[in-house]
């Protein structure tokens, strides 16, 4: 290109890294399949576990896919790519993560043997998309229907989601506490089933065993009790949710005032009190014996509140009032004025609890709570962290069977049935995108084969095994039994998952392998903060690479 002595043309700043054409695709996939090995050996419920120390010296040791992908500091575009399919993965169903990079590895890989083969990347992203929504439409039929009263079910759901975890031994108790949790915050509108799990406060104490977390149904807040003259426990609790001081309003601007006498101090003083008690009354008329309030409450009125009987807490983050509201029933209330006996939340029991060092406020037993706290209890930081990230995952897979009332059988069984039914389809495909469908049946398979190896059996077999089963149609929910190795119904084995895990599953991991597919000019620009994806060696700039650019003075 740059014959005849031409004066090489300067485009882009000296020093910018390019990579362009086969290049760029082969170090973007290459990327991407490194990252999505990192995780593979975490896959199910045999899968290890992993150590992250960050510069800090933090470690946490973890199986959640999501947590070790944003934790990884991943350099490489593309493989940051993949990163964003976990956190996309992890905010739209909360599970399947490790799932979710694994395909996309895999269908990174299986595409750059076609590329190898001269298939040009359009084709691969063509009949991948093809066949994702092919495996949409096979999921559905795949889909079991489960009702919100089917207790069993959705223990096994969640029981499954935990399998992998390394609470397993408290998986029995931290299943049944999801359900009950989700179960109590869901809401039927025009017939449609929500649950928002935000209204599950998630409370960590470190101490006794993960045995003793405790969901309580009502509300845990991180405050004690604002005055030592104060009950600590009150029975048969009438509560007043407030976002009003108890305190004499400050005036904004400064006021002064000339005092002349001991009577007017004293008369000064008079007022002041009378008033804080005609608030503190304003507060017990309404027959309220505990008050938790948003913002501060003077003194004086604590000595008021005390001496009737009323527990009263200060300083309440307003995330928790709102949940309170939601558990107790009660109103919050702006101004003390409209405090009435309506207007007042109800539980059982409130007490202050001391666990360790820290103080807690339990309003406990509330009336059929749309809010609820779990404690989770645990010998040390590492094991809890672990257990909220586990718990996380099992109240995401029972929301998602609440909302949409499916689910699949899980243990490899619906990728096996998927590789079946897209191969089928790949024939009607025909054509150059057949042979990208044929690989995105492939693709899928990587999960019962990684699920086997992970278990310590030998992968080929159980994948012949695996086959040999689907092939039969009154098979489909036949899936990997990782005791034994042997091909079983996995629905016999209580091995389900929510169909919506599955669908975002091929959703992100097709989106994200076709996004990096697309890609054939990586420039990095130097200066901009940006690191340069690692260049090839053995392909120096000038011998004219596949994309024809190599010879482009940079
Ligand atoms: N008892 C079991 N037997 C066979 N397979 C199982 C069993 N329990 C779970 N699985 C399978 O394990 C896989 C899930 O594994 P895992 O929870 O480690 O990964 P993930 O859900 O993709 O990612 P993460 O949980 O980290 O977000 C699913 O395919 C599920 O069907
Ligand atoms: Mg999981």
């Amino acid at each position: 290109m740059s014959q005849g002595g031409t004066v090489p043309v300067l485009v882009l700043r000296e020093g910018t890294g390019r990579s362009t054409g086969r290049e760029a695709q082969k170090n973007n996939i290459m990327a991407a399949k490194i990252v999505a090995e990192t995780v593979k050996s975490t896959l199910g419920p045999c899968g290890m576990d992993k150590m992250l120390v960050t510069s800090f010296g933090d470690v946490a040791i973890t199986n959640d896919g999501a947590t070790i992908m944003k934790e990884l500091d991943v350099q490489h575009p593309a493989a940051k790519m993949l990163v964003e399919v976990a956190k996309a993965q992890d905010a739209e169903v909360g599970d399947g993560t490790t799932t979710a990079v694994v395909l996309a590895g895999e269908l990174l890989s299986k595409a750059e043997s076609l590329l190898d083969k001269n298939v040009h990347p359009t084709i691969i992203i063509e009949g991948y998309k093809k066949a994702s929504e092919k495996a949409q439409e096979i999921l559905s039929k795949l889909a079991i229907p489960v009702k919100l009263t089917d207790e069993k079910t959705l223990l096994d759901v969640a029981i499954t989601s935990l399998a992998s975890k390394g609470i397993s031994n408290a998986k029995e108790l931290f299943a049944k506490m999801a359900v009950d949790a989700v179960k109590q915050v869901s809401e039927e509108s025009d017939g449609k089933m929500t649950a928002d799990i935000d209204l599950i406060k998630v409370v960590k104490k470190h101490g006794k065993s993960l045995e003793e977390t405790e969901l309580v149904k009502g509300m845990v807040i991180d405050k004690e009790v604002a005055s030592s003259q104060m009950p600590k426990v009150v029975d048969g609790a009438k509560i007043a949710l407030l976002n009003a001081k108890i305190e004499i309003e400050k005036t904004e601007f400064d006021a002064k005032i000339n005092i002349e006498s001991p009577d007017q101090m004293k008369s000064f003083l008079d007022e002041e009190e009378r008033m804080l008690k005609e608030m503190t009354t304003a507060i017990t008329k309404t027959g309220a014996n505990v008050v938790l309030c948003e913002k501060g409450i003077d003194d004086m009125a604590l000595h008021f509140l005390g001496k009737a009987g009323v527990l009263a807490v200060k300083s309440v983050s307003s995330s928790d009032m709102e949940k309170l509201s939601r558990a107790t029933g009660g109103k919050i209330l702006s101004s003390i004025k409209d405090l009435t006996a309506d207007s007042l939340g109800k539980a059982k029991k409130v007490e202050e609890v001391k666990i360790g060092n820290d103080k807690l406020i339990y309003i406990r037993d509330c009336k059929n709570p749309k809010a609820v706290t779990i404690v989770i209890r645990g010998g040390s930081d590492h094991v809890i962290d672990e257990a909220e990230r586990s718990l996380h995952d099992a109240l995401c897979v029972i929301r998602n069977v609440v909302e949409d009332g499916k689910i699949v059988a899980g243990g490899g069984a619906p990728e096996a049935e998927l590789a079946k039914e897209l191969r089928k389809y790949a024939n009607k495909v025909g054509g150059r995108e057949q042979l990208a469908v044929e690989a995105f049946a492939e693709a899928v398979e990587a999960i019962p084969l990684t699920l086997a190896e992970n278990a310590g059996l030998d992968p080929i077999d159980v994948m012949v095994a695996l086959r040999a089963k689907h092939e039969d149609a009154g098979n489909k929910f036949f899936g990997i039994d990782v005791t034994t190795g042997k091909i079983v119904n996995m629905c016999d084995m209580l091995v389900l998952e929510p169909l919506r895990v599955k669908q975002q599953v091929i959703k992100s991991a097709t989106e994200a392998a076709n996004m990096i597919l697309k890609i054939d000019d990586v420039i990095s620009i130097k200066g901009t903060g940006g690191k340069a994806p690692p260049m090839p060696s053995g392909m120096p700039g000038g011998m004219g690479g596949m994309g024809g650019m190599g010879g482009m003075p940079y």
